[in-house]
């Protein structure tokens, strides 16, 4: 579902039985670029926050596999608080938007899978530098 800000919510379809459910992430199929890592985010804390940065170039879909967290975006316009507790959608993330996660549940396993590599120089990680690229 393509969104106001430039975000979609990606429904991940779940196979399903009375064993349980499995879901399979596939390049240009249910995710739309080339996976080339995926990172996960264990032990967590409620009172510490993270993210807070937004990348040039990296496209990234967001799940949270266990438990719930808030996802906030910020285009430099609109902010958003997407609540995420479920982990057959994922929030998929294509241009310069800046993110933070806050408010982690006990047991939340969030997990990224990202078009590239993990690359420093790709991160904007000041807020005031962020503000400054969107309004070019
Ligand atoms: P950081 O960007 O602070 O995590 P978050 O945005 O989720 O709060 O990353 C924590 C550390 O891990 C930092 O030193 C960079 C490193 N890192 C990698 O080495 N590889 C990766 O793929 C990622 C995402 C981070």
């Amino acid at each position: 579902m393509k969104e106001k800000m430039d975000y979609e919510i990606i429904d991940l379809n779940a196979i399903s039985d009375e064993r349980g459910a499995l879901v399979a992430l596939e390049s240009f199929k249910n995710v739309p670029f080339e996976i080339k890592r995926i990172y996960y985010l264990t032990n967590l804390k409620p009172e510490l926050p993270r993210g807070f940065h937004a990348h040039k170039k990296l496209q990234q879909i967001i799940v949270c596999m266990s438990g719930s967290f808030d996802l906030i975006l910020d285009d430099g316009k609109d902010k958003q608080i997407i609540h995420l507790d479920s982990p057959f959608k994922g929030v998929l993330i294509k241009s310069l938007i800046w993110r933070e996660m806050h408010n982690f549940s006990n047991g939340c396993v969030l997990m990224t899978i990202a078009s590239d590599f993990y690359d420093e120089s790709d991160y904007i990680r000041s807020y005031e530098d962020f503000k400054k690229l969107v309004s070019l």
